[in-house]
């Protein structure tokens, strides 16, 4: 972590109180990196996601008026938004998401007050580590917390899926803004979607995960990723035909899918084939890692972007070409595309011998692919998101 990211609840404290004369209180959610089980969440499915120390950070203090002045740091650009009756663009403003959770909790009758709030995201935005879903998760919980209301952290993740899907129009899974709002920390955690409950999986020690920006930043018009998902209720609808029992992809086997393939458009038939290898390789995969056998999960690892290149096309020639060259590089276990994918981050798993040595000539190496160096960032596991307490130190910095 760079310095200035460890003095970040200072700094957004202090740019808080410049901007609006007031202590506020302060909040933060991390990201989320997926280890394996992409666009299976809508589809009932199993994820494994880990929520990871880079974070938004959203400062906030109470006002009489019953209107927000949102502050972005990020965007050093000011909205207003009515908490009684919340109107935005959604034309992909960063200010379509605040809009979106005030509609969200004010649609459940939640009565929220006005406030001066600051936000401020350390996430790469539009690089598949879910940054809207952070900043969703930070937002309500501030607005949760100062008009005194107390709701358990799944009803929040329930909630900001609502919002991002009911009004910023991206009709995700709860995959996102679960794993940020529930996360164990130190922990990744596998997520049925169907229950929407989750178990807590230890990493091993024997590996690490180093993700790699590919500099194309997401293409993903919501568009595109509400596509696939009109696509897997497609293939749905013809199994169901099939077989009246099924309630999503989740209870499809694969030869179930090599039977129906006459009935399926091919391409429709690939996408289910990627969702249901896809679930069954999260089954492995958390069989690998109670085994601790990360040799098999790297392998799968790689499967995984197979599949999602393949047959659910939602990677791009820079994140290929990023995966090839990194399962060339020596100490890489397995290597994917990450989230919804059309740019954005790939993941890469290595072993922790001679860790700092796969790091840098990864890092080298992909710098050669993309021709810049990539941002990049090696995998430390985060807590769920949270209010943070902290009183300023007269010499600087902070104290829990
Ligand atoms: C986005 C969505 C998630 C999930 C992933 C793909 O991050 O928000 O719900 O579908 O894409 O796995």
């Amino acid at each position: 972590m760079s310095s200035s990211m460890a003095r970040r609840p200072e700094s957004v404290t202090s740019d808080f109180v410049a901007r609006f004369g007031a202590q506020p209180r302060l909040f933060r959610a991390p990201a989320r990196v997926n280890i394996i089980g992409e666009y299976t969440d809508f589809n009932d499915g199993l994820v494994f996601p880990v929520a990871i120390a880079l974070y938004s950070w959203v400062a906030i203090s109470p006002r009489q008026e019953r209107c927000l002045r949102v502050y972005s740091s990020n965007f050093d650009e000011m909205a207003q938004v009515d908490v009684d009756h919340p109107a935005g663009t959604q034309g992909g403003h960063w200010s379509d998401y605040a809009v979106a959770v005030v509609a969200s909790l004010r649609a459940q009758e939640l009565r929220l007050q006005g406030a001066d709030v600051l936000i401020q995201g350390d996430i790469p935005m539009g690089g598949g580590l879910s940054s809207s879903a952070s900043l969703e998760v930070s937002f309500a919980l501030a607005l949760l917390a100062v008009a005194g209301i107390d709701i358990e952290a799944r009803q929040v993740a329930l909630l900001c899926q609502r919002a991002e899907s009911d009004f910023v129009g991206m009709r995700c899974g709860i995959m996102d803004q679960y794993s940020i709002a529930c996360s164990e920390a130190g922990m990744a955690m596998l997520l049925d979607c169907r229950s929407i409950t989750h178990q807590s999986v230890a990493l091993p020690p024997t590996a690490r995960i180093l993700v790699i920006h590919s500099g194309v930043n997401r293409r993903l018009q919501h568009s595109a990723y509400n596509r696939r998902r009109e696509e897997c209720a497609e293939g749905m609808r013809l199994l169901q035909s099939r077989w009246p029992g099924i309630r999503a992809l989740r209870d499809v086997s694969l030869p179930q899918i090599e039977e129906a393939k006459p009935l399926l458009d091919h391409e429709v038939y690939r996408r289910c084939r990627h969702v249901v290898s896809e679930i069954q390789r999260v089954r492995l995969a958390y069989q690998a890692l109670r085994n601790g056998a990360v040799n098999e999960l790297g392998t799968l690892i790689t499967a995984s972007h197979h599949s999602l290149r393949d047959d659910f096309e939602v990677s791009c020639p820079e994140l290929d070409d990023l995966v090839e060259n990194a399962n060339r590089c020596p100490g890489v276990l397995g290597a994917r595309m990450v989230g919804a994918g059309f740019g954005g981050c790939m993941l890469a798993l290595l072993a922790s011998v001679e860790l700092e040595r796969t790091v840098r000539e990864l890092i080298d190496r992909s710098t050669t692919v993309l021709g810049k160096r990539p941002w990049h960032y090696l995998v430390e596991a985060s807590g769920a998101a949270c209010e943070v307490q902290f009183k300023p130190c007269a010499q600087g910095g902070y104290q829990r």
